[in-house]
């Protein structure tokens, strides 16, 4: 019975595990991988993240950037998230934290969804994934808009800030 039970287990973690990395595969974004909380703390600086924003996260992950969005800089925050399993899982995040009231994660695909309503929005995705996103950020986010990207340049754009040691790049709408 305990042999079934753990072969059961086992099972359920590899199908989760491998829809983790098919999902952004199918959406051609990058699989998860966690920023480190004291680059996510850079990049909200490095955006100058005040109470007044709505920081929209792509790909959100364990929700770590939008939590601390809205816990230490008191910002609204929103991330979009299209692996399920990250999905529950930063959504508990968001409830451990007692962060509800300002913090919102979207089951998506962050290409189908209208981004209109960020100030600042945070990106850790592919080379790829950055240049074909390029077109709706420029569509649709209002001029003064920020978008700080972790490790990637959006190429042919030019920060106007970066924390190079730490990859971390800062543009303006
Ligand atoms: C490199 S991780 C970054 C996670 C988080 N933003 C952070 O910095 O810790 C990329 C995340 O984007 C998600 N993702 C990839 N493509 C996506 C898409 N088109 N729409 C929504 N989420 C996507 C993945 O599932 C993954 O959780």
């Amino acid at each position: 019975m305990l042999i079934r039970i753990t072969f059961l287990f086992i099972c359920i973690c590899i199908i989760i595990f491998g829809l983790s990395l098919l999902w952004p595969v199918i959406v051609k974004g990058a699989p998860w991988t966690p920023t480190p909380r004291e680059t996510v703390r850079k990049m909200l600086k490095l955006a100058n993240v005040t109470q007044d924003d709505t920081v929209v996260d792509l790909g959100s992950g364990d929700g770590r950037i939008i939590i601390m969005a809205a816990k230490e800089f008191g910002a609204k925050a929103i991330g979009i998230e299209v692996d399920p399993f990250r999905i529950m899982w930063s959504r508990w995040n968001v409830q451990r934290n007692g962060m509800q009231e300002k913090v919102q994660v979207v089951k998506g695909n962050f290409f189908d969804l209208d981004l209109s309503g960020a100030t600042v929005v945070t990106v850790f995705q592919r080379i790829g994934t950055n240049n074909r996103l390029k077109a709706k950020l420029t569509s649709e986010l209002n001029p003064g808009t920020r978008i700080v990207s972790y490790i990637h340049l959006f190429e042919g754009w030019s920060p106007i800030k970066a924390v190079e040691d730490s990859k971390i790049y800062l543009y303006i709408v």
